[in-house]
């Protein structure tokens, strides 16, 4: 489908960014309180939510000098996109509980960084709404397996078409975590899922409160060759924790590892995302890129999880928040201002490259799992 409209992309405004944090406190003041709830949020105790970002603190870069650095270079190559940063937009549901521009916001501010952008089957724009926006600047599709086979297919058509570079299938949400806010706000994600417009199952703009409902449940290694083989498409794993399961599903046929605890929405008591991505780096050894979130806050936590083996490094909520504040710009203002933390990290660790990120020497004491 073709989108020959003018893209609303609503409200839009600059803001400030003095860091990523400090965001959420200012988006809360503009974002309904079920929204923001459902947005913030994470699972049970959100031990694993609040762990992801702390624990980055166990991993310590040792810096090099007279390294003979001069304005870093943050570009990068991942999967065949040029981007000016190694930053990804991790796929979130229902954009427009932040910002009434939705994905099309997310997909303009991805755009003006320079950075890649992944759009959620749960979106609150369709495939192609989005597409017409990011119209061939780095994207990829995030999928939620239906059960509906019909369903899917039309999906990845749809996502071939928009020029998505790649399929992420979500195997961490076979269901939703159990998630507080939402109870104690009485929240049901109002938001409709907007890719079952353009299908015909007489749930035509359902309202997604029941999202995981559509979703299978018993997913396993075969799906991957099965959707590669429609799609034409390289699919990504995304919700690795342990080795084995990154092994496992490069030997099915896995174009990338996404590793992710979905922002500590999931399991809660997983480890940190950072903690189980050495591991996973080592098992897979170069054979596929790598993709990484959760927690992720500063330049500094890029740098960390790049020199542990990630190749693009996803933030999901910050997005969110600067969406909310200012539409597309303020989603760029929240990459222009990571790129320059990252760029103040590259120069103050010795490293004029990507390339040497990788190769910064990580001290820990922490336990890392294998
Ligand atoms: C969530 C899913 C929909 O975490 O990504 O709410």
């Amino acid at each position: 489908m073709i989108i020959k409209n003018k893209p609303d992309f609503g409200k839009i405004q600059k803001i400030d960014v003095l860091n990523l944090k400090s965001l959420e406190k200012r988006a809360q003041k503009v974002i309904g309180k079920g929204e923001f709830g459902y947005i913030e949020e994470g699972s049970d105790d959100e031990y694993t939510k609040q762990h992801n970002t702390t624990a980055f603190t166990e991993f310590h870069m040792v810096p090099r000098v007279l390294q003979d650095i001069e304005q870093p270079d943050q570009s990068t190559n991942f999967m065949g996109a040029k981007l000016e940063s190694p930053l990804l937009a991790a796929p979130i549901a229902g954009n427009t509980l932040a910002h009434e521009s939705g994905e099309i916001g997310l997909a303009k501010g991805t755009k003006e960084a320079g950075i890649m952008m992944a759009q959620s089957t749960f979106a609150s724009k369709t495939i192609a709404e989005t597409a017409a926006v990011s119209d061939g600047s780095p994207y990829m599709f995030q999928l939620y397996m239906p059960k509906d086979w019909d369903y899917c297919k039309y999906l990845l058509d749809e996502a071939r078409q928009g020029g998505a570079q790649a399929i992420i299938l979500t195997a961490d949400s076979t269901l939703g975590g159990y998630r507080e806010a939402d109870i104690i706000n009485q929240y049901h994600l109002k938001g409709k899922i907007a890719n079952l417009d353009g299908y015909n199952t007489g749930k035509k703009g359902v309202g997604a409160g029941g999202l995981f409902a559509e979703s299978m449940q018993k997913l396993n290694l075969d799906l991957i060759n099965k959707l590669a083989e429609y799609s034409h498409l390289p699919i990504i794993i995304k919700g690795i924790q342990h080795p084995a399961d990154a092994d496992a599903a490069i030997k099915a046929g896995a174009a990338a590892i996404y590793v992710s605890n979905h922002g500590g929405r999931q399991l809660d008591g997983a480890p940190a995302s950072i903690e189980v991505l050495p591991a996973i780096a080592s098992v897979v050894n170069h054979r596929v890129p790598i993709i990484f979130d959760s927690g992720v806050q500063r330049g500094t936590h890029v740098l960390k999880a790049l020199a542990l083996g990630a190749d693009l490094v996803g933030v999901g909520r910050p997005f969110s928040y600067g969406l909310a504040l200012g539409g597309w710009k303020g989603v760029k203002a929240v990459a222009d201002h990571l790129k320059m933390e990252i760029n103040i990290a590259m120069q103050l660790t010795g490293c004029q490259t990507i390339a040497d990120v990788k190769k910064i020497q990580i001290n820990s004491n922490t336990h890392i799992f294998n």
